[in-house]
């Protein structure tokens, strides 16, 4: 048996069991209080993610007992909080299953990544004439990065389009990938439609091509396991404030050779061996790329969010997940006026949407006077709105913490925006 839109209620019984959801949103503080008068009902981490209690314990207990800068001490302090700050970066190198902890340099999150990639290996590698190939679903920051450089140097961008459900068109990639092919950057998981993309397929045939591969995995990363290995990419960004960890942290993984035969991005701090005034020797991975005082707060509290999904599981989190994706997409999917943006087969926890009767920021607002937090707006993929000829969406984003009481009370929201503006 199955519903309206082809579910099996079993299947989704059974996903929606995978976690214990309404259990794990207590580890959130912030989720306990009322907006509005309402029970706060979050449904924005794809902007970014509440913070479990262990992150805020982990950031609380660095700048009360062990605050000193890293690497650059004898004294207790410093060592034990270099000590804290390896171990966060060896726990997302597990996390990921990146070969060597060397390879996780930490940036102030997936922008950072894409612009230092961009940069430094663009710089090195690029000549006039190239190409670098995005998609047409891509978050601004794997869009500038890659102009700027390309306005510089003469490197062209190639767009891969979608479908209207929101799929790439995976034939058109492939006969993009050519002689002048130097890089594909690509998003994971699309932050404005859910998408997720094949890149396991594309970095194979980028890869038969002799191609490298970045991905931005901002999206992503909270919501299923990756194997930086398993995808064959060759650099990978993400963002700790949407996996459940602090602002101002990110990773860029990368293969080791390619980072060793990078010029550094910024300079200063750690990221020397020896400086005199007429020559600088840049010291090894990951140092090279970490120039200056790190946040040495945000990668220890990093570190507690990545041990506090390992605990839970990535898989068992992606089943959830999806469950109360597609709940939410059947739910939303039958109000009448209401059109579902982005409707692809492999689809994360992102449910954007627009509506006859409201432009998405009054759909925003009512919703807000419900306690419910939604994004609305272009979520800074213009291209995407440009796509489907619309200017914005309401954008509802699913974490670990939200529940079908949580997509009930969006629907309620909704139908009181149909009372107000139908
Ligand atoms: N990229 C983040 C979002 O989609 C900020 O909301």
């Amino acid at each position: 048996m199955t519903t309206a839109t082809g579910q099996n209620p079993a299947a989704l019984a059974d996903g929606l069991n995978a976690i214990d959801a309404h259990r794990l949103r207590r580890d959130f503080p912030i989720l306990n209080q009322e907006i509005n008068g309402q029970p706060l009902v979050y449904l924005d981490s794809a902007a970014t993610t509440q913070k479990p209690q262990v992150v805020i314990d982990a950031i609380v207990d660095y700048y009360t007992r062990n605050n000193a800068n890293v690497h650059r001490g004898v004294h207790t302090l410093s060592q034990r909080a270099t000590d804290d700050y390896e171990r966060a970066r060896e726990a997302v190198r597990r996390f990921i299953n990146a070969p060597e902890s060397c390879e996780v340099i930490y940036v102030r999150g997936t922008t950072e990544g894409l612009n230092l990639v961009a940069s430094s290996y663009g710089r090195k590698y690029f000549k006039p004439g190239d190409e670098v190939i995005v998609t047409g679903m891509e978050h601004h920051s794997n869009i500038v990065p890659w102009q700027i450089l390309g306005k510089e140097i003469g490197v062209k961008l190639r767009v891969v389009p979608f479908n209207d459900d929101g799929e790439l068109l995976l034939d058109q990639f492939e006969s993009m990938l050519g002689d002048r092919t130097r890089m594909v950057s690509v998003v994971h998981q699309s932050n404005a439609l859910g998408t997720v993309n094949p890149v396991k397929t594309m970095a194979s045939l980028a890869h038969a091509r002799g191609v490298p591969v970045m991905l931005d995995a901002a999206q992503s990363i909270p919501h299923m396991p990756i194997d930086v290995q398993d995808l064959g990419a060759d650099f990978v960004a993400f963002s700790g404030h949407k996996m459940y960890g602090p602002t101002g942290i990110g990773v860029l993984w990368g293969r080791a050779e390619l980072l060793d035969a990078m010029p550094p991005y910024q300079s200063g701090g750690e990221m020397i061996r020896s400086v005199t005034f007429e020559e600088t020797i840049y010291n090894d991975l990951p140092a090279k790329f970490e120039a200056g005082t790190p946040d040495i707060a945000g990668a220890i509290g990093l570190g507690a969010a990545v041990e506090y999904l390992e605990a839970i599981g990535m898989a068992r989190i992606a089943r959830y997940e999806h469950a109360l994706m597609r709940y939410g997409a059947e739910r939303l999917g039958s109000i009448a006026g209401v059109r579902l943006v982005g409707t692809a087969a492999n689809k994360g926890g992102v449910l954007s949407f627009i509506m006859d009767a409201a432009h998405a920021h009054d759909i925003g607002t009512i919703l807000d006077a419900a306690g419910i937090a939604v994004r609305t707006g272009h979520h800074c993929a213009q291209p995407v709105m440009a796509r489907y000829e619309i200017s914005a969406t309401a954008r509802a984003s699913l974490g670990l913490y939200n529940t079908t009481d949580d997509i009930d009370a969006l629907v309620k929201a909704i139908d009181r925006v149909i009372e107000v503006f139908g």
